[in-house]
């Protein structure tokens, strides 16, 4: 049985990087996979969040998951928080978990910036929770980001422990599906910072909620170069805007970059942004469009939320009762 568990965190502003490298992906994989789809809503709690937007922002991201193509029929979608194995997987793998693991992730030295002690004891135990997630599924396959593959091999390692230290092969050693550059997604005012949530300019990402006219008027404004196109890949090297926008095409058409470089050999930015809007604008759209429908009707999202998370829970529960078991744990 293959397995799939991924999560996306409701922090709000979901843009092209999050459709492009997590949710167009994982539509692709539900023929192949079982897979739950979790908006890791614990997860953002190691940042502070307002309780009003962090409701939102978790039916935000489940509208995104079913605008995108994720078939409920299929997959579970579901917040975190509603299953509460996560928190409790979590501490008992927090227990075999040195700490000498966790003192190598980059991430939390990034987040934490200078003032460590002043660090919450959630953001230092994240990747822990990123561990309880995919192991309380027995999750097979992980498709994540370049950004977490650090996380994911510490979530290999410790499910190693557990079964090393059980005697069991209780845990698969879950496999990392790495979507590579292909989905990396750049801002469009600057091809090398990433594109991101809280950049300060709304004009450096698409959101997955704008309208057709603002996506449009996005990519006029997006950054470029003077030369035309080049027609070999390797002449992209060094034009980082120019490399983006074409990556970005060759992702929403599902080419690769020398074929759209191929058709686009010579042309002038003028022209590709054109036909660039036209294709961002017939994928996005209907997805933004769909989005609005259905955050019209937050009860019909709960209702889904509620049905993935009472699947999820079933597959937790049975779990979590034999992991109890094998710790000694006593049910009586
Ligand atoms: N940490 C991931 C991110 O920020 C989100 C996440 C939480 C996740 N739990 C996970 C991804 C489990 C994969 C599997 O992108």
């Amino acid at each position: 049985m293959k397995r799939i568990f991924s999560g996306v965190q409701p922090t709000g502003n979901l843009h092209l990087g999050n459709y492009l490298g997590a949710l167009k992906n994982w539509v692709g994989l539900q023929d192949e996979f079982d897979c739950l789809y979790g908006i890791v809503d614990l997860h953002a709690l190691t940042l502070p969040q307002e309780p009003d937007a962090l409701r939102a922002h978790t039916r935000e991201v489940a509208a995104a998951f079913l605008a995108a193509g994720i078939d409920t029929k299929r997959c579970a979608i579901f917040n975190q928080s509603a299953v509460p194995g996560h928190s409790q997987l979590a501490w008992l793998l927090a227990c075999m978990t040195p700490l000498g693991w966790l003192n190598r992730m980059t991430q939390f030295k990034d987040k934490a910036g200078k003032h460590k002690e002043n660090a919450g004891l959630g953001l230092y135990a994240y990747p822990v929770l990123m561990a309880a997630d995919v192991l309380l599924y027995k999750a097979t396959h992980v498709p994540v980001g370049e950004d977490q593959k650090q996380h994911l091999e510490l979530v290999r390692d410790i499910a190693g422990a557990f079964n090393r230290r059980y005697g069991v092969e209780y845990f698969p050693l879950p496999e990392p599906q790495i979507f590579g550059e292909a989905t990396r997604v750049m801002s469009l005012r600057d091809g090398t910072a990433k594109m991101s949530k809280s950049d300060n300019s709304d004009n450096s990402r698409i959101n997955l909620t704008d309208d057709r006219d603002t996506i449009a008027r996005k990519i006029r404004k997006a950054k470029t170069d003077p030369a035309p196109l080049p027609d070999d890949p390797k002449d992209l090297e060094g034009r980082p805007e120019a490399a983006n926008l074409i990556g970005i095409y060759a992702a929403l058409a599902d080419l690769p970059r020398d074929a759209v470089l191929a058709r686009f050999a010579g042309a002038q930015f003028s022209a590709f942004k054109e036909a660039l809007t036209a294709l961002a604008v017939d994928v996005l759209g209907p997805i933004g469009e769909e989005m609005a429908r259905l955050l019209k009707d937050p009860g019909a999202v709960d209702a889904i939320l509620r049905d993935g998370a009472e699947h999820a829970n079933a597959l937790a529960e049975k779990h979590l009762a034999e992991i109890d078991d094998l710790i000694g744990l006593l049910h009586a």
